[in-house]
């Protein structure tokens, strides 16, 4: 069933961001088709031109009343904003997809990744379940993309994850910072001399690591790490599984990679883990380590697909594996995804009419 017109008005919430500018690039490419299209940033942005498919567009400020007349929106300007925005565009008949964790926790509220889990965007009657629907964390998307096919063949009892993210993960203005202290040169001890990074980051990120993203919670976790156990079990639905998860910023523009350890219920190869990912949708396996290929950053960048390769043998668990993966966080672990998920919105099917 249909439940948002196949060409709507769509409005971006957040157009001028890290996310917002791929949401408008992904649009330009074809891959959501649109009837009209509002482009929604903050007060200093109003009026800032911006072309979409040879169309100028005026950027207009994100209100309450900006969902009138709005079939779709695509959220991506912050969680307390999507706390109070989007139930004005539900109010007004909206469907959102939303890219901030504000909903991702809420029972009725589907989070989805679409090549593991779109059947939670209907409920048995084959309506859709919930007018808001959650995009993961970006690292969590990436990760579930390789542990669910695991779990589903394998089974899964337990995940140690441990992260590389890039500056982009926090945003275009981290973005600009890097690349700015980067360019600022060293002093005699080696470090970077520019403080751009003071507006972005706790500690200085070139020629640095930073492992602590989002805010601490008790036990010495932080929120990302916090967010990518609640929400892979959510997706997975395997409230109980065990995972380990450390993340840490590094000082890479773009694309986000994790190293991956998976303690499995039944015995696995890491050839038979190499052929599962090969037919998994999202996934492309990189991992001829002879001929010096695994994913890196920079090759995934620009990609839908998550790159995933280094598969061997767990030299902890057994049974059990390690892989490495790489995959561009601003397109398959935002933009891409919430696209993917309003495709489905406006297509005709779902697992309920099928
Ligand atoms: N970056 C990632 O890799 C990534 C991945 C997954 C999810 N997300 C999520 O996506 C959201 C956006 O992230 P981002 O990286 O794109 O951030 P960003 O580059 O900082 O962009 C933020 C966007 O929100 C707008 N905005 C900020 N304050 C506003 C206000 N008071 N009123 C209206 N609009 C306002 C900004 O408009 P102006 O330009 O006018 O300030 C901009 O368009 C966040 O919820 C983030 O957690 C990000």
């Amino acid at each position: 069933m249909r439940v948002v017109p196949a060409e709507p008005v769509l409005a971006i919430a957040g157009a001028t961001g890290a996310v917002g500018r791929e949401f408008l690039r992904l649009i330009e490419e074809g891959k959501l088709p649109y009837g009209d299209l509002k482009l929604l940033a903050s007060r200093k942005s109003v009026g800032r031109e911006i072309q979409v498919a040879g169309t100028t567009y005026l950027v207009e400020e994100l209100c309450e009343n900006s969902f009138d007349g709005v079939d779709l929106a695509l959220f991506s300007c912050g969680g307390e904003l999507s706390r109070r925005l989007v139930p004005e565009a539900t109010k007004r008949g909206c469907v959102v997809v939303d890219n901030s964790s504000a909903f991702r926790m809420e029972d009725h509220v589907p989070l989805v990744v679409p090549e593991v889990n779109p059947e939670t965007l209907w409920d048995e009657e084959g309506l859709l379940r919930s007018q808001v629907i959650a995009n993961p964390n970006c690292s969590t998307i990436l990760l579930v993309l390789a542990l669910a096919p695991l779990s589903e063949v394998f089974g899964l009892k337990r995940v140690v994850v441990s992260t590389y993210q890039a500056a982009s993960g926090a945003g275009a203005k981290a973005m600009e910072a890097l690349l700015s202290d980067l360019g600022s040169g060293v002093d005699a001890a080696g470090k970077f001399r520019g403080k751009a990074w003071e507006g972005a980051f706790a500690h200085p990120l070139a020629g640095n690591l930073i492992p602590q993203i989002d805010r601490f919670l008790g036990g010495g976790v932080t929120k990302e790490e916090w967010k990518m156990v609640v929400e892979a079990r959510k997706i997975l639905e395997q409230p109980e599984l065990r995972m380990d998860v450390s993340c840490v910023r590094v000082p890479i523009l773009r694309s986000h990679s994790e190293a991956v350890s998976v303690e499995t219920e039944q015995s696995v190869t890491p050839d038979q883990a190499r052929q599962l990912f090969g037919r998994s949708a999202g996934l492309l396996v990189v991992d001829q380590p002879e001929e010096l290929m695994y994913p890196m950053p920079l090759q995934a960048t620009g990609l839908l697909e998550v790159l995933v390769g280094r598969i061997r043998e767990s030299g902890v668990f057994s049974p059990g594996l390690s892989f490495f993966l790489s995959g561009d966080q601003l397109l398959k672990g935002a933009a891409w995804n919430a696209v993917q998920i309003a495709a489905l919105l406006c297509g005709e099917g779902s697992a309920g009419s099928q």
